[in-house]
């Protein structure tokens, strides 16, 4: 067989037929790129050259063995090396921001949920980086969020065959590829061109759920619209559902017809939020709000957010700036029997803190219960949901498995997610990531997030031997941590007895 010449070897330098000189044998590994255990990248970086010394790093010269037969092409012509493709340093080329005018780093370089948040600052309006990044008080309630996730450590069986995962969920019978869905968040106008229709692409075209929320940028109804073009676009493949986030107008009339315009629309859920009485202390916003005013020499006035904006201010058909006081603070448990005869699909109360109001919830015929703080925008020094959750185990276990239980709050990984599962719950939602990844990429960053989150959750089901989400158990993680600091009745009183 005639040797090869280095410049032809150096013509298969890509994707679609990709050639390497190993120990002066030139081989076909173009089909073995996508099985590479280092990822493709590493060898279409040597193709066209001679990578015996980048391949020694990390295998012996005799793992050639184990390429696809067929890949030996014959042996390179040692007065042709010359000719081999000059090897290059290739750095991942920064993109382009949303808005077409910044410059961030190329989405391939966002490997975890944290790196949309730096590429979302580096391009967001300051005001609207508050806007998404604020939390309540001194910030407390956000980090206990984040740290608990952290406080609880799995309990990994080993030897379970683990070859393939279904990471399938269903939320009351909407069968999703992940056991996560994207929270609601307002006004994502403030934060991408497009706003939510954008976060609705992405979440369709990756087949994730999404809850859509009241204080929306665009109309209920525009939102739906995206959702039936991007799934007939998909041939109605796409198994993503809409959910309804419902901030409760505080005139009845208005509520009802807003559940009725939802109902209509096609929503197939609503998450009413119950821990919202009141808007929390938004301590940034409230910064940013005093600047703005001592700016153009006013003293601060009132405080506003744009989280309760849009079709919460009550033309269901506008978005817009917020009105002061359209927060219902006149809510009650016994408001849930008139939603009840308006809404005949499942009923989530967003927002739940304590056993003791799970356990209501249940009583009073909840579909679900959402246990959260509202990503710590809230109250300040709440509880994270993963404590919460701990608390109904020990408090009233038995309602777990009679109502879909959810949590948000702090959800980084999907490692993160398991563990919520271990313990009972059905599913999670993600907020702030979402949120960042659209604005630094739009519906491409938020596809990619949900590919971060699945792929970390895959990689932990398989290291934690499981197959398929079913098979988690309480048993697989040890939160002993937590369970120490949980609240205990018999501790509260005995304070009480210490104080008489
Ligand atoms: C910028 C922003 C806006 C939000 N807007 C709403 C909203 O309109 N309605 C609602 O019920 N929750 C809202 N939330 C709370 C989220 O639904 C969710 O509970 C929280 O973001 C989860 O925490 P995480 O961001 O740490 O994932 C908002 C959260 C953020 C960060």
């Amino acid at each position: 067989m005639a040797a090869i010449d280095g410049a032809e070897v150096a013509k298969h330098d890509n994707r679609k037929s990709c050639w390497i000189v190993l120990d002066s044998k030139v081989y076909d590994v173009t089909k073995f790129l996508p099985t590479h255990p280092g990822g493709a990248a590493i060898i279409l970086k040597n193709a066209g050259t001679d990578a015996t010394e980048e391949f020694k790093k990390y295998h012996p010269l005799n793992y050639v063995h184990d390429l696809p037969e067929g890949s030996v092409l014959g042996s390179v012509n040692p007065d042709t090396l010359g000719n081999l493709r000059e090897k290059k340093e290739v750095n991942a080329a920064p993109a382009q921001s949303a808005d077409g005018d910044k410059e961030i780093p190329h989405l391939t370089m966002c490997v975890s949920c944290p790196d949309f948040e730096k590429a979302a600052k580096a391009v967001l309006p300051h005001k609207s980086y508050v806007y998404a990044s604020t939390s309540a008080n001194t910030g407390l309630s956000l980090k206990t969020n984040l740290d608990d996730w952290s406080r609880i450590n799995f309990r990994p069986r080993v030897m379970r065959n683990v070859g393939d995962v279904d990471s399938r969920r269903s939320i009351f019978g909407h069968t999703s590829q992940y056991p996560f869905y994207i929270s609601p968040m307002g006004t994502l106008g403030a934060i991408h061109p497009e706003a939510e229709p954008e976060m609705v692409r992405g979440a369709v075209r990756k087949g994730a759920h999404m809850v859509v929320s009241t204080a929306s940028t665009k109309t209920s109804d525009q939102i739906m619209q995206t959702f039936q073009d991007e799934q007939q676009r998909l041939n109605n493949k796409s198994p993503t559902r809409l959910f309804y986030q419902y901030y409760m107008p505080v005139d009845r009339k208005k509520a009802i017809e807003l559940m009725h315009i939802v109902k209509k629309a096609g929503y197939k859920g609503i998450w009413i939020t119950v821990d919202t009485p009141v808007l929390g202390k938004r301590t940034a916003d409230r910064v940013l709000q005093a600047e703005e005013a001592l700016a153009v020499g006013l003293a601060e006035e009132e405080t506003a957010s744009w989280e309760t904006g849009g079709e919460n201010a009550f033309a269901p058909a506008m978005g817009g700036r917020p009105v002061s006081g359209q927060l219902s603070p006149h809510t009650t448990w016994e408001d849930l029997a008139w939603i009840r005869k308006e809404w005949e699909g499942p009923i989530v109360l967003k927002g739940i803190q304590t056993a003791e109001d799970a356990k209501l919830a249940y009583e009073y015929g909840c579909d679900g219960i959402l246990l959260s703080n509202h990503g710590g925008r809230q109250l300040h020094t709440a509880p994270s949901a993963l404590m919460t959750l701990l608390e109904i185990r020990t408090y009233c276990p038995e309602i777990i498995g009679k109502l879909e239980i959810f949590l948000d709050g702090g959800l980084r990984d999907g490692s993160d997610v398991l563990k919520a599962l271990c313990l009972g719950a059905t599913a999670v939602g993600v907020g702030r990531p979402f949120m960042y990844a659209l604005a630094a990429y739009g519906s491409q960053g938020v596809e990619r997030c949900i590919d971060v989150l699945a792929d970390e959750l895959t990689l932990g089901m398989r290291l934690l031997g499981v197959t398929s989400l079913d098979q988690l158990k309480p048993e697989m993680v040890n939160a002993t941590r937590l369970l120490n600091e949980m609240w205990r009745p018999e501790n509260n009183s005995l304070s009480i007895k210490s104080r008489l």
